[in-house]
């Protein structure tokens, strides 16, 4: 079969990450595949940065609208970021050219998913997000096939490194906020803005693409409760572990006769329970299923390698001739969802 040819546009923690896989498992992944991958043309802002992994054998597009639209390109792998700007115009351009497109990016799907989601359906083309939720845990593939004979009850779970990151370090090490928060931002956790993070947003993002995949509905992230970990000090952490307990950024996401209730906030959860011992970056996902009962997926919530591990699968799915649809069922049979507020379990 033909290769399966990729357009990258963003070269920063993921989409380097992408490239030394592509370029270090090429043998694998065409095994995988039934035919290669090709990284055709790749985009960034600074031409010049190094970001230690050769570039020189693909074309370089300053802007990536054009470097969507390039005959050589099948797949947009959208790793810029940004809910807006130049990742939705990029995004567009490629539906609108009939390619299929893999991103990260839950902020541009948690407020345009359902059109761009519409858009594809039209044009043929899908979109896949894998890791825009839960970093490498193949959290969408299991709720959209793993999970396909289930009606979902409920989502819950830690869904940003960063903030567990941050809320680990200072318990384990006794470091003040501002000291871990420099070593998130080193380790290639950060959005690039921030407050996304502590904020609770990303999680909040995160949450609602999972509930409208799980759910069968609309995303509905502007009604989501959030609350961040920005005013949770040294102090409330300490106090928590006196009394046997863990400062957690807990979602949670159920549909009930009010709709769809959802909530993003930080809670105490018991220190010896699986959800209290998640260290780091990890991220937690349990999932109720009428079938299945509980299944808990655990795994690393961000970074270079588990991001692009979970680009690839997009990808590979993609090259192999799989072709979900974006939400698990089509677009335009989402239901609509009411928000409601959620009571914490
Ligand atoms: P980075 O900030 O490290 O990289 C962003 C890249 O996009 C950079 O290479 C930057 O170029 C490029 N870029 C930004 N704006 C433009 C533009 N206008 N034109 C061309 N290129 C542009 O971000 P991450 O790699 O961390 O994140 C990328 C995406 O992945 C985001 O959507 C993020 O939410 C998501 N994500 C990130 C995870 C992580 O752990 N980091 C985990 C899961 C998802 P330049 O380098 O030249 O500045
Ligand atoms: N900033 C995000 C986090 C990246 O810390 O979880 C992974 O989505």
């Amino acid at each position: 079969a033909a290769p399966l040819r990729l357009g990258i546009a963003g070269l920063g923690t993921v989409g380097a990450g992408v490239v030394k896989i592509v370029q270090s498992r090429g043998k694998l992944l065409s095994a995988r595949c039934g035919r290669d991958l090709q990284i055709t043309a790749i985009c960034a802002r600074d031409r010049h940065r190094d970001r230690g992994v050769d570039l020189s054998g693909y074309a370089w597009e300053d802007d990536p609208v054009a470097l969507a639209r390039r005959d050589d390109v099948d797949v947009l792998v959208e790793l810029m970021g940004g809910a807006d700007g130049p990742a939705k115009a990029a995004t567009e351009a490629a539906i609108d050219a009939g390619k299929d497109v893999v991103t990260a990016n839950k902020a541009m799907l948690a407020h345009h998913g359902q059109t761009l989601a519409e858009a594809a359906e039209a044009q043929g083309s899908v979109i896949r997000f894998e890791a825009a939720v839960a970093g490498g845990i193949p959290v969408v593939k299991s709720l959209t096939e793993g999970l396909a004979g289930n009606r979902i009850q409920r989502i819950m779970g830690v869904m940003n490194g960063t903030c567990n990151y941050i809320l680990t370090r200072m318990e384990n090490a006794g470091l003040p906020y501002a000291e871990v928060f420099d070593e998130a931002s080193k380790l290639g956790y950060l959005e690039a803005d921030p407050t996304l993070d502590v904020g609770g947003i990303d999680a909040g993002h995160k949450l609602a693409l999972l509930a409208s995949i799980g759910f069968g509905t609309r995303v509905c992230f502007d009604e989501m409760e959030l609350e961040g970990i920005e005013r949770i000090a040294i102090e409330d952490i300490r106090a928590a572990a006196d009394m046997g307990f863990r400062i957690k950024l807990l979602g949670v996401a159920q549909m009930t006769g009010r709709g769809l209730e959802q909530r993003m906030s930080p809670c105490l959860v018991p220190a010896n329970s699986p959800l209290g011992q998640l260290q780091a970056a990890t991220n937690m996902v349990v999932i109720e299923g009428d079938s299945v009962g509980q299944i808990v997926l655990r795994g690393a919530g961000a970074g270079e390698g588990p991001t692009a591990s979970a680009v690839l699968s997009d990808v590979t799915d993609i090259a192999r001739g799989i072709r979900v649809p974006t939400f698990g069922i089509p677009a335009t049979d989402l239901q609509h969802a009411t928000s409601a507020q959620v009571s914490i379990p």
